[in-house]
């Protein structure tokens, strides 16, 4: 953890942010329009590399709407093969850079039927349906407790500042549980029906670890989906990464209008 830090801490500047970002499939362009600095997490000590097409891989830095603002541009996932704790590792990373605001964003199916493509949700609340946690093994001390509170993950507060800001430029925003599978199939009609009847409005295969992680960390949370499709077994088509990543393109400039009022407002 230490030479991550001091290699980003040299390579920066110090440039200690305060807002984190983590940019998914299809809105890492946020990043490409506000970048100070950029490292290649290829080149920082203990990252790994991100292999999914639509993202970049790498950590950008950037002072927005008078914010210091470290985004990651691209994640990592558990399906890719990573590890629970390697793809967490960057939010604790931030946590020690000094971020103590974590936007997450993502792409995600709709299990809600009043919900369409292209939608904007802020996400209340989550269910790890991966059946795993980031926080296994052994406690680090320094970061968080062993058993951390999860009652309000997704922090009030900044849902009501994100509320705001859509409401003054219009945009309309849906709200709902964002249910995390651990991919990279797609699920069935009937794994839609259980998360339906678990009180899921949206599937994906990310932002659940970083939120675990982030919460553990206590840093204020704040997440962000972008409907991409209605969930499998809604309608009559079938899911596909083009489709989430054409959508996701659809309604990013709404999505970057709404990210950076919030980075002013916040
Ligand atoms: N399911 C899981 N992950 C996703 C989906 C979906 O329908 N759309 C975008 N990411």
């Amino acid at each position: 953890m230490k030479n991550t830090v001091d290699y980003i801490n040299e390579k920066t500047k110090n440039f200690a942010p305060e807002i984190g970002i983590i940019l998914g499939s299809g809105l890492g362009e946020f990043a490409d329009e506000h970048c100070d600095i950029a490292i290649s997490y290829s080149e920082i000590p203990n990252f790994i590399k991100s292999t999914v097409k639509g993202h970049k891989g790498r950590l950008v830095f950037a002072v927005i709407n008078g914010k210091r603002v470290v985004m990651m541009q691209g994640r990592n996932h558990f399906y890719e093969g990573h590890t629970m704790q390697e793809i967490t590792y960057p939010v604790k990373v931030m946590k020690k850079l000094g971020v103590n605001t974590l936007i997450l964003t993502n792409a995600a199916g709709a299990v809600n039927e009043n919900f369409a493509p292209s939608d904007l949700m802020l996400i209340t609340d989550h269910i790890n349906n991966m059946g795993t946690n980031p926080l296994l093994g052994a406690n680090d001390e320094t970061l968080g407790e062993r058993f951390p509170d999860m009652s309000e993950v997704y922090k009030k507060k900044l849902i009501a500042l994100a509320e705001k800001c859509a409401e003054k430029l219009g945009i309309k925003l849906q709200k709902g549980v964002y249910l995390a599978n651990s991919g990279p199939s797609y699920e069935t009609p009937a794994e839609i029906r259980m998360a339906r009847v678990l009180g899921a409005d949206a599937v994906g295969m990310s932002t659940v670890p970083e939120a675990i992680v982030a919460n553990y960390c206590k840093m204020e949370v704040l997440g962000i989906s972008c409907i991409s499709n209605a969930a499998s077994g809604i309608g009559d088509s079938s899911l596909s990464h083009e489709e989430v990543i054409d959508v996701t393109n659809q309604s990013k400039s709404k999505f970057k209008e709404l990210l950076s009022s919030i980075i002013a407002a916040i």
